[in-house]
């Protein structure tokens, strides 16, 4: 699939995946703190692919998912295991796609512009860190490239941070 980015210049998707995880790389090298780390990871993925409301991460704390670094509209603060997508994400431990948030039994909605989000779990070992959801105004904003594309990002905040 290609993507037309604002200075009007294409670029497939596979690509513009490839050239955030260079961005991602030299904009974490040096520094081992999560929250920053997730911080800039937030912005630098709300503001480079397009269509997107939200941006950002959970994490675990005390068994359950709690708001962490992000770019977009307030989100609801607390989510239960299992609860939404970011929960059955985090229960999962596997990346969900959803098409159209308005046919997922259980979702949360946060921003009422979301139509579909994508959530990926983040794992250290066998340990559930969190979660980094995105959600979009266009349904079937999210496949399988994104998928691939996100967890290879994840892997790369992963790697630097200090767990
Ligand atoms: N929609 C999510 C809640 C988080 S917001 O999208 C930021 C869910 O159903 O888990």
């Amino acid at each position: 699939m290609a993507i037309e980015l604002s200075e009007s210049k294409t670029v497939t998707k596979a690509e513009l995946y490839e050239q955030l995880a260079g961005q991602l790389a030299s904009l974490l090298a040096g520094e081992r703190d999560l929250i920053a780390n997730a911080a800039n990871f937030s912005s630098l993925i709300f503001h480079t692919l397009p269509d997107l409301n939200w941006a950002g991460f959970y994490l675990m704390k005390d068994s359950e998912l709690v708001l962490g670094p992000f770019q977009g509209r307030p989100a609801c603060v607390r989510i239960k295991l299992g609860q939404g997508v970011c929960g059955a994400g985090a229960a999962k431990g596997e990346t969900v796609i959803v098409p159209d948030v308005h046919e997922f039994p259980g979702h949360i909605a946060c921003d009422s512009a979301s139509n579909s989000e994508i959530v990926v779990p983040l794992r250290k070992d066998s340990r559930l860190i969190g979660v980094l959801d995105l959600d979009s105004p266009l349904r079937s904003r999210f496949d399988e490239e994104d998928a691939a594309g996100l967890e290879t990002l994840v892997r790369i905040l992963l790697a630097a941070a200090n767990l």
